[in-house]
């Protein structure tokens, strides 16, 4: 199966709306959340898809000013650890490299050791936790990547 990188479009949304349930449960985002990510201005989303063109996965970017924040990633769980994740990492830090911004921040569970590794293989640091930050209880880390210091 070949998996490529295409924009995120309109009628990625009601699939992106299940993979998103699927990997956060309490914590995914609602239906409206993906209409207002998507009719926002300063976004950059894209889509993972398969050879049917169905989506299996998908990332997005919110430029704030000179930085900009990674807004979500999330891969179906058969495509996992196959490499994906860096890829549309490695777009979404391209996009922000052309858009000159200073800084890029995300949060994460502090036990989401997968995505955090990842983060980690691109540079990013831990600069702050939150405790008790999610519905559920569980802790954030707040990652940066400082591109002034590339
Ligand atoms: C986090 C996520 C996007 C990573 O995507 P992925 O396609 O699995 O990641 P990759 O295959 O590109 O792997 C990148 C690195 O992540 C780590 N990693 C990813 N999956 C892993 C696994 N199952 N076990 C161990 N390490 C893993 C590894 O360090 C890997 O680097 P390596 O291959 O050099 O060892 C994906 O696991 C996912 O969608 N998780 C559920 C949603 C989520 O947690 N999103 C992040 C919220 S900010």
């Amino acid at each position: 199966m070949n998996l490529s990188i295409t924009d995120f479009s309109w009628w990625h949304v009601t699939k992106a709306h299940k993979i998103d349930q699927e990997a956060f449960n309490a914590t995914a985002w609602s239906l409206e959340t993906f209409w207002s990510e998507l009719s926002a201005p300063n976004r950059y989303y894209i889509a993972l898809v398969d050879d049917e063109k169905e989506i299996v996965g998908f990332a997005g970017l919110a430029f704030n000013g000179s930085d900009a924040d990674i807004q979500t990633m999330v891969i179906k769980p058969e495509f996992q650890n196959m490499g994906y994740g860096k890829k549309l990492l490695d777009n979404l830090i391209e996009k922000i490299k052309e858009k000159k911004s200073n800084r890029v921040f995300l949060e994460v569970v502090a036990d989401n050791e997968n995505a955090i590794k990842l983060y980690k293989s691109r540079d990013f640091e831990i600069i702050s936790k939150r405790s008790n930050y999610y519905p559920n209880g569980k802790d954030a880390v707040i990652m940066q990547l400082d591109l002034r210091k590339k």
